[in-house]
């Protein structure tokens, strides 16, 4: 089984993700994190973060053993790390470069220990709509601008990162814009997305009425 969840940040993507996993035994993939290690990779490079060719060249060498050193890095969940990735996100060329690696994955899906899984569930903001367009049941979440700024800021302060709800809440709107409006694949529901808006949901809610839909479906 193929899961997409797809949506702007902090909507509750990764939660779901994750529960999801657990609670069906299948692999996990968090595509941000391509983008996450290029972008964090030109910034580490001191690279031009406007350079699409420069960026094209890093996607190209990135292996999934430098993005999991380049997650260990105290940016990759920044906002340096999350600007630095919708910036080189919006490069045409550089989706392509990591389009066959994000593929790839829902054919041999693994674990994080490196064992088999039986299917996937791949969490982004185009995973149903050209990573795998053919998943057999896609979500799309979302949560008001405020509610996902809150719930950010709350993360972002759990995990020592000094920042203040203004900035959080400004970062994102230029996210949202940019991921939205980019002309290659662009943050938008699949046709035949399932709609979730999780503003009033707690995780247990969201997580219970996803698989409430799944089990619908199945
Ligand atoms: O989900 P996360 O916040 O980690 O994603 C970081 C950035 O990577 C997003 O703002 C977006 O620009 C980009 N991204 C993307 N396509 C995906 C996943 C993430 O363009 N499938």
């Amino acid at each position: 089984m193929i899961i997409t969840i797809d949506g702007p940040a902090a909507a509750g993507k990764g939660t779901l993700a994750a529960a999801l996993a657990k609670h069906y035994k299948l692999a996990y993939f968090d595509t941000g994190m391509v983008y996450r290690a290029v972008g964090l990779q030109m910034v580490l490079q001191k690279l031009d973060l406007t350079d699409e060719s420069a960026a094209e060249k890093v996607a190209k060498q990135l292996t999934f053993t430098q993005m999991m050193e380049l997650s260990r890095h105290p940016d990759f969940r920044s906002d340096v790390g999350g600007q630095a990735a919708s910036k080189v996100s919006a490069f045409p060329k550089v989706r392509a470069a990591l389009l066959k690696m994000q593929q790839d994955f829902s054919l041999n899906p693994v674990f994080a220990d490196g064992t088999p899984a039986n299917g996937a569930v791949y969490d982004g903001r185009d995973t149903g709509t050209v990573v795998c367009p053919h998943a057999d049941i896609k979500f799309f979440v979302t949560a008001s601008m405020e509610v996902r700024a809150e719930r950010r800021y709350k993360e972002f302060v759990a995990k020592g990162i000094n920042t203040t709800y203004e900035k959080v809440l400004q970062d994102m709107t230029e996210r949202d814009k940019r991921d939205s409006e980019r002309a290659t694949a662009p943050l938008k529901p699949a046709e035949n997305a399932v709609m979730m808006d999780t503003s009033a949901m707690n995780s247990e809610q969201e997580i219970a009425a996803a698989i409430k839909i799944i089990e619908e479906r199945k």
